[in-house]
């Protein structure tokens, strides 16, 4: 098993200072940074570019884990791995062909990761396991930060989990995740968690703590 990792999603910070947010959080303890891109069509919301991406890569070494809620995907893969990003991960259900996206990912030199939807099933993935370095299970429909932890998902770790076998390919849980929540999928086969608003909540003083409590629960 891989060890644990904590992604804080900055879909939760202050936009305003995403520079001074991405160091606090490093400094606070985060393993990886998640950044939700959305585009206002495959998701009903308009947030993080490229060109953002290329802006926060100075402020940290720290892993960028780059959440595609795009579709069309494949047009803009070059330009977040130009920007920085060290895994790209793409939705099942945003098309039009998958194991080409992967495939693409792959040939610029990126660790490649594919997300499904809380009502996509665990088999849309099973082909293109020998593409990918992470699964991506949302716990929330996805498009905003601070929505309640859908428990199906708790299921579909222990499948995609058995599914996986000894492959050494992490799997991520993104959405209402808190120290119980983390309990719960870790325990299912999860070691790679995103967090948003239990990260950020109540500002860069308690990050270190609100990472540290999440950490625990695992
Ligand atoms: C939702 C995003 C998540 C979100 C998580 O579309 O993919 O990364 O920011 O936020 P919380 O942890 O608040 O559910
Ligand atoms: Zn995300």
């Amino acid at each position: 098993m891989n060890p644990l990792a904590i992604a804080p999603s900055i879909l939760s910070a202050d936009f305003a200072k995403l520079g001074e947010e991405v160091k606090a959080i490093a400094e606070a303890g985060a393993d990886w940074v998640h950044v939700d891109v959305m585009d206002g069509h495959f998701v009903p919301n308009i947030t993080i570019g490229p060109a953002i991406v290329a802006a926060l890569r100075p402020h940290t070494s720290l892993c960028f884990d780059v959440h595609l809620m795009i579709a069309p995907c494949d047009p803009y893969l070059a330009a977040f791995a130009e920007a920085g990003a060290d895994l790209i991960s793409v939705h099942a259900e945003a098309g039009p062909h998958l194991h080409r996206s992967l495939q693409a990912i792959k040939a610029l030199g990126k660790q490649a990761g594919v997300v499904l939807n809380p009502a996509t099933p665990v088999a849309h993935v099973a082909h293109v396991l020998d593409l990918v370095d992470l699964v991506l299970v949302m716990s929330v429909n996805p498009g905003f930060g601070g929505q309640a932890f859908i428990p199906s998902a708790i299921g579909k770790v222990a499948e995609l989990r058995q599914l996986i076998g000894e492959r050494p390919i992490r799997i991520e849980v993104d959405g209402g995740i808190n120290p119980e929540t983390a309990r719960q999928v870790v325990e299912a086969g999860a070691d790679t968690l995103v967090a948003g608003s239990a990260v950020f909540k109540g500002g860069p003083d308690h990050y270190r703590t609100n990472i540290a409590n999440i950490r625990a629960g695992a």
